[in-house]
């Protein structure tokens, strides 16, 4: 009897957790001058951390996220989520120095996500993204006799086409163009362009078939 009072009363508290965390985010976003659409529902922490313009993040119509998420933007940075978009916990982007990161309308990013763009990452439509993924862009350069801390850093822009699937545990390096219907497998790393519909698996990434 306890037990089913208790149950009762934690499920009530989480109810109200959820709408609080749904109202808390949008007054935390709306007072960061973040521009946000129709039914945001952020139901978990979120971390802005802006270091550039934070009219530079804007986040669609119909946006979930169960939290845990990070929006770091530096200099010119700008962050655009589409429209009815999902992310999973533990989602964290970083756009730096001129880099627009433009994730479309439709795309589902699973838990563990990190995207680090110093030049511009674009996700196309209705993409989706599984578990402990990460994209990027930018990637420090190997001088010798320079210590790796206070190494400068290489960009180069990565595409991902629409309706695109990513197993678990894929990477994505700078300078990769991902086509339209491409499939990655689990743990693949991506270090070169990718065709639509393609099927790559491995490290680095090979075709092994296409979509049929
Ligand atoms: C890429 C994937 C979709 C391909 O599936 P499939 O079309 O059934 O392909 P096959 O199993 O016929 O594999 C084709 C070849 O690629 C190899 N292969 C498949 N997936 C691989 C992977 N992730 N890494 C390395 N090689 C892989 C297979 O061994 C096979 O090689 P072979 O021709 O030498 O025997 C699948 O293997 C995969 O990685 N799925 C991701 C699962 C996942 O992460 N789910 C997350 C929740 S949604």
């Amino acid at each position: 009897m306890i037990k089913m009072t208790v149950k009762i009363f934690l499920n009530v508290f989480k109810k109200f957790n959820t709408l609080f965390y749904i109202f808390y985010n949008r007054i935390y976003l709306w007072s960061n001058n973040i521009r946000f659409g129709k039914n945001m529902r952020i139901t978990g922490s979120v971390t802005l951390i802006i270091r550039g313009k934070s009219e530079n993040i804007t986040v669609g119509n119909d946006f979930t996220c169960l939290g845990e998420l990070v929006l770091n933007n530096r200099e010119n940075g700008k962050i655009i989520i589409g429209d009815n978009v999902f992310f999973d916990k533990n989602v964290e982007i970083c756009a730096a120095r001129d880099a627009t990161v433009a994730i479309a309308g439709k795309v589902t990013i699973c838990p563990r996500f990190i995207l680090n763009a110093g030049t511009d990452v674009s996700i196309g439509e209705s993409t989706v993204i599984a578990a402990n993924c990460n994209i990027n862009a930018s990637e420090r350069q190997r001088v010798i006799g320079i210590e790796m801390i206070r190494q400068e850093y290489l960009h180069a822009p990565i595409s991902i086409g629409s309706d695109v699937w990513f197993g678990v545990g894929v990477s994505v390096l700078k300078g990769v163009k991902i086509g339209d219907g491409a499939i990655i497998g689990s743990n693949a790393v991506v270090a070169s362009d990718i065709d639509d519909n393609a099927v790559a698996v491995g490290v680095p990434a090979k075709t092994v078939k296409f979509r049929e």
